[in-house]
């Protein structure tokens, strides 16, 4: 097994500060949620920001598998206004956009670098970035849909609480 270049694991170290910021941002946007009383869409986000939480721990195992060292960068304040559910679903689709740009750079990397291992690694991320993509498109795409009426928001609310 060959040593990781450096560029190769600062840019793993750094995609393990993005997935702790995106749980970051879930918990904010979850706690906005249940401040105005939607409790299964908060419910939602909190359960997406445990998934953010295990996409870091599993880069850092791959770190530690390949001998490489885990260096955990500040994560940025996240926004704590938000433009109804809608609009916190809307941020949540553009943020899973942005992070699949950036684990496309990461494959870009790695395959400039023939790190086969990491390219092989990064892809179990890619087709995570599809369901995650695909998951909050649908959820907006309902609230579209259902044009946001106290009604629907409160189903799509009792919906979202069984994840
Ligand atoms: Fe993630
Ligand atoms: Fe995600």
């Amino acid at each position: 097994m060959s040593a990781m270049t450096p560029k190769m694991i600062e840019s793993i170290n750094d995609q393990i500060r993005a997935e702790l910021e995106s749980a970051y941002i879930y918990l904010s946007m979850s706690a906005y949620l249940e401040d105005q009383g939607l409790k299964g869409m908060a419910h939602w986000m909190r359960k997406q920001a445990g998934e953010e939480m295990e996409h870091a721990e599993k880069f850092m195992n791959y770190l530690y598998e390949r001998g490489a060292r885990v260096v955990l960068e500040a994560i940025a304040k996240p926004a704590t206004d938000f433009d109804g559910p809608a609009g916190v679903f809307k941020e949540a689709l553009k943020h899973e956009q942005y992070v699949s740009g950036r684990i496309y750079k990461m494959m870009d990397l790695a395959l400039t670098e023939k790190d086969h291992m990491t390219a092989s690694m990064l892809k179990w991320f890619i087709d995570e970035q599809v369901e995650e993509e695909s998951s909050a498109d649908e959820i907006v795409k309902k609230l579209e849909f259902l044009g946001g009426s106290n009604a629907s928001v409160y189903l799509l609310d009792k919906e979202l609480g069984q994840r």
